[in-house]
C-alpha cells in the first residue's frame, strides 16, 4: 500500500504546486530547479524558457537557458563517473538477436568508449556544428557513437537502420553529413540486412564528402553463421580505428540553444523533415519525464523496445535514463526470435522492472496469449507509446503482463514534442485504459475547433499546445519556413500536432489519430504522399492515392489505389513489382498490403482527390454520404467492384 501512496501524495503535491505556480508565473523556478541537477560550465544569462508561438507577430522561436554552457555528454555520462561514483554502474545489459550473445556496459566503460570514438571522429576531421549521419543497428556502438558527437558538438543524425538505400541518401544529402558511421549487417530475426551494400548504394548517389567506417569491403557476403563474426568483425574494426584513440576528450562546451541533433520524421508533402533538438532544453526535458512518467529509482532495470532510431530510443533509451544514471536493457532483436516468449525471456533474465513498448507489439504477443510463461514479478510499471492502444490490448498488457499490480502510462508524444508531453504518472492519476490522460508538467495542451477556437469541456477537435516546454523542437533542419507552415500557421498562437483528439467530462485527453496525410503503421508514422511518390515512379503507372486501413497487429496499413497507364495490365505480376518499388524507395515498414486497380479516382469537380470517400472504400463501408462534390459519382461504383482483400 505504501508503495502507491507514498508516490501518490508525492505527484500530487507536485502537481498542485506546479499548477499554483503556473498561475504565478514560476514554471521558470520549477525547471531551474531541474536545471540544478546538472553541470553548467557558465550559467544561464536568460529566462528558463523564451518564446514566440504566433506567426502573426513574428519569427517563431523558442529558447531555453539563453547564455549557458554545458555538454549533453559530460552530463549524461562524466558526471555519474565523477561525481555521483556510478564508474561501476551498469548502464546497459546489451542483448543480440540471438539469446547468446549478450554483454554488460558500465558507465566507466562507456565514457573510454566514447571519448576514444570521439578523438576518432576529431581525427576525421568532423568539428562543432558538423554532421554525423548513423546507420547502425542496436548495439552498444551506436550509443558511443551519438555520445561522441554530442561531446564534440557533432549534429547526429540517425537513420534507422530499416530504411533503404534511397531513404538513407536522401537523409544524408538533406543533413549534409560529412561522416556515415554503419556496420557490414545485422540479423533482425533470421533475416541478414546487409547495411553495408546499402550504404554503398546510397553513397553512390550523394555528392557529400564521406567517409564511410566499413568493416573488411573484401569479405566474403555473410553466411548465417556468422552472425558473431559479423558483429566481430565491426569490433575488430572498431577497435583498430580506436585503439590508437585516446581516452580523454575534453567535452566541447556548448551553447544551451546549440543543436544537439536532426531526426527525420515523415512530412506530409513525401519530403521528410530534419526535426532539430538542441542541447540543454532536450536534456532537461527527458531526464525529467524519464525520471517522474517510469517513477525512477536507482536500482531499477528499464526496458524500451524501440529502436533508436525512432525518437522514443533517443529519448528514452539513450539521453533519459542516461541522464538519470539509470540502467537499461539494450534489444538488438524483435519479440519472435528465436521463440514468441522472447520479450518476456529478457524481462525474466534481467530482471526488468520498468517496462516500454508499442501497442503493436502488445497486440502482436496477444496473439501468442494466454500468459507469458516467465517470471514478471519484477515489473512496477508498463509504458505504451507510438499509436493509440486499443482496451483490449490494455487490459491483456495490465491483467495479462502487468499482473493487475503494475500502472500503464499511455504516453502520448511525437518526434517534435522531444519527451512525453500527455501522459499519467504512475500510481497518481487513476486511469482510463485508451486514455493519455493528463498534460505533463508545464506542458499546455487544448483543443480547438475547425475555425481555430477553443473548445472547453468535453469535446473534439485539434490537438494543439499553447505554450513550449524545454523539449519541443526548435527547427526543421535549413527550413525554418516549413517549421512555421507545418507547425503553426494553421492556427496562430499554438504548436499544431497534427493529431485529433476528445477531451471527456472528467478531463482526460483521448487521442483519436491524424488528421492530417499522415498515418501510422506499427506505430511508425509515414505520409501518404510520400508512398504515393513511390508508386508513381513505376512506368506503368499515371496516378496513385494511398489510404489507410485498420489492421489488427499494425493499428493501420496501406491500402494504395493505383491508375495504370493505357495498354498497362493490372495482375499480380504488377501487384509485386509496385510492392518491392515501395519496399526498395522507403524500406519494408512502408510495403503496402492492398493494391487495388484504379480505372479512374474519385476527385471533385476542381480535380482534389477525395481520399475520405477511398478511405470508406478501403474498409468496405457502403454508406457513403454525400457524394454531391464529385465529378463522376459512378466511379465509385467501379472501384467498390474491384475491392482487394488479398494482403
Ligand atoms: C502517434 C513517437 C496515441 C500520434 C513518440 C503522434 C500516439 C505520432 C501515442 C508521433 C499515444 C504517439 N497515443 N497516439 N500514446 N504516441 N502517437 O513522431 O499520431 O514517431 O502524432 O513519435 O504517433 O509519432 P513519432
Amino acid at each position: 500500500c505504501a508503495t502507491v501512496w507514498t508516490p501518490l501524495i508525492h505527484h500530487i503535491s507536485m502537481h498542485f504546486t506546479l499548477k499554483r505556480a503556473l498561475k504565478c508565473e514560476f514554471i521558470s523556478a520549477f525547471w531551474k530547479q531541474v536545471a540544478d541537477e546538472f553541470f553548467w560550465k557558465k550559467p544561464a544569462t536568460g529566462p528558463m524558457l523564451q518564446y514566440n508561438f504566433d506567426v502573426t507577430k513574428g519569427n517563431i522561436f523558442v529558447k531555453c537557458m539563453e547564455g549557458a554552457k554545458t555538454n549533453m555528454c559530460y552530463n549524461v555520462l562524466d558526471r555519474h563517473v565523477r561525481e555521483g561514483n556510478l564508474g561501476e554502474k551498469v548502464a546497459y545489459y546489451w542483448e543480440g538477436n540471438s539469446p547468446e550473445h549478450h554483454t554488460t556496459i558500465t558507465y566507466g566503460q562507456m565514457l573510454s568508449h566514447v571519448c576514444r570514438c570521439a578523438n576518432v571522429l576529431k581525427r576525421m576531421g568532423v568539428r562543432k556544428g558538423d554532421r554525423v549521419s548513423i546507420y547502425l543497428p542496436m548495439i552498444p556502438e551506436l550509443v558511443y557513437t551519438m555520445l561522441a558527437c554530442a561531446r564534440i558538438g557533432a549534429v547526429h543524425s540517425v537513420v534507422f537502420a530499416g530504411f533503404s538505400s534511397d531513404s538513407l541518401c536522401e537523409r544524408i544529402m538533406d543533413a549534409q553529413s560529412s561522416v556515415l558511421v554503419t556496420a557490414d549487417g545485422v540479423y533482425r530475426g533470421d533475416k541478414l540486412i546487409n547495411l553495408k551494400q546499402i550504404s554503398d548504394e546510397a553513397l553512390e548517389k550523394t555528392t557529400s564528402r564521406i567517409y564511410i567506417k566499413r568493416i573488411k569491403a573484401s569479405e566474403p557476403v555473410y553466411r548465417p553463421c556468422l552472425f558473431t563474426q559479423t558483429r566481430n568483425l565491426a569490433l575488430d574494426w572498431w577497435d583498430e580505428a580506436m585503439s590508437d584513440s585516446s581516452e580523454d576528450c575534453e567535452p566541447e562546451w556548448l551553447d544551451a540553444e546549440d543543436p544537439l541533433f536532426i531526426l527525420y520524421t515523415s512530412g506530409s508533402t513525401g519530403k521528410p523533415k530534419g526535426v532539430v533538438h538542441t542541447v540543454a532544453g532536450y536534456l532537461l526535458y527527458t531526464f525529467l519525464t524519464f525520471k517522474c512518467v517510469f517513477d525512477y529509482h536507482h536500482d531499477d532495470v528499464y526496458w524500451c523496445t524501440a529502436d533508436i532510431g525512432w525518437i522514443t530510443g533517443h529519448s528514452y533509451i539513450t539521453y533519459g535514463p542516461l541522464a538519470n544514471g539509470a540502467t537499461s536493457v539494450l534489444f538488438e532483436g524483435i519479440p519472435v526470435h528465436p521463440h514468441v516468449g522472447r520479450f518476456w525471456e529478457v524481462i525474466e533474465k534481467y530482471k526488468v522492472t520498468k517496462f516500454y513498448t508499442a501497442p503493436t507489439a502488445i497486440r502482436l504477443l496477444m496473439k501468442y496469449g494466454p500468459e507469458p510463461l516467465y517470471d514478471l514479478s519484477t515489473l512496477r510499471i508498463l509504458g505504451t507509446v507510438g499509436e493509440p492502444i486499443n482496451p483490449e490490448a490494455w487490459q491483456w498488457y495490465y491483467e495479462t503482463v502487468g499482473q493487475r499490480r503494475c500502472p500503464v502510462v499511455d504516453t502520448f508524444w511525437q518526434t517534435e514534442t522531444g519527451g512525453h508531453v500527455l501522459t499519467p504518472l504512475p500510481a497518481a492519476t487513476p486511469l482510463k485504459p485508451g486514455s493519455a490522460t493528463f498534460p505533463f508538467f508545464g506542458v499546455e495542451p487544448t483543443i480547438l475547433n475547425e475555425h481555430g477556437e477553443e473548445v472547453e469541456g468535453e469535446a473534439e477537435g485539434y490537438l494543439v499546445f499553447r505554450k513550449p516546454w524545454p523539449g519541443i523542437m526548435r527547427t526543421v533542419y535549413e527550413n525554418h519556413e516549413r517549421f512555421e507552415n507545418t507547425y503553426f500557421k494553421k492556427f496562430p498562437g499554438f504548436y499544431v500536432t497534427g493529431d485529433g483528439a476528445r477531451r471527456d467530462k472528467d478531463g482526460y485527453f483521448w487521442i483519436t489519430g491524424r488528421i492530417d496525410d499522415m498515418l501510422n503503421v506499427s506505430g511508425h508514422l509515414m505520409s501518404t504522399a510520400e508512398v504515393e511518390a513511390a508508386l508513381t515512379l513505376h512506368s506503368a503507372v499515371s496516378e496513385a492515392a494511398v489510404v489507410s486501413r485498420p489492421h489488427q497487429v499494425k493499428g493501420e496499413c496501406l491500402y494504395c489505389f493505383v491508375t495504370l497507364k493505357d495498354s498497362r495490365e493490372f495482375d499480380k505480376k504488377m501487384v509485386a513489382e509496385l510492392k518491392m518499388l515501395v519496399r526498395e524507395k522507403i524500406g519494408p515498414i512502408a510495403t503496402p498490403d492492398f493494391i487495388q486497380n484504379a480505372p479512374a479516382l474519385p476527385k471533385t469537380r476542381s480535380g482534389k482527390i477525395m481520399r475520405r470517400i477511398l478511405r470508406q472504400i478501403a474498409r468496405n463501408e457502403k454508406d457513403l454520404g454525400d457524394l454531391s462534390t464529385l465529378a463522376d459519382p459512378k466511379v465509385v461504383e467501379v472501384l467498390f467492384s474491384q475491392r482487394s482483400e488479398a494482403a
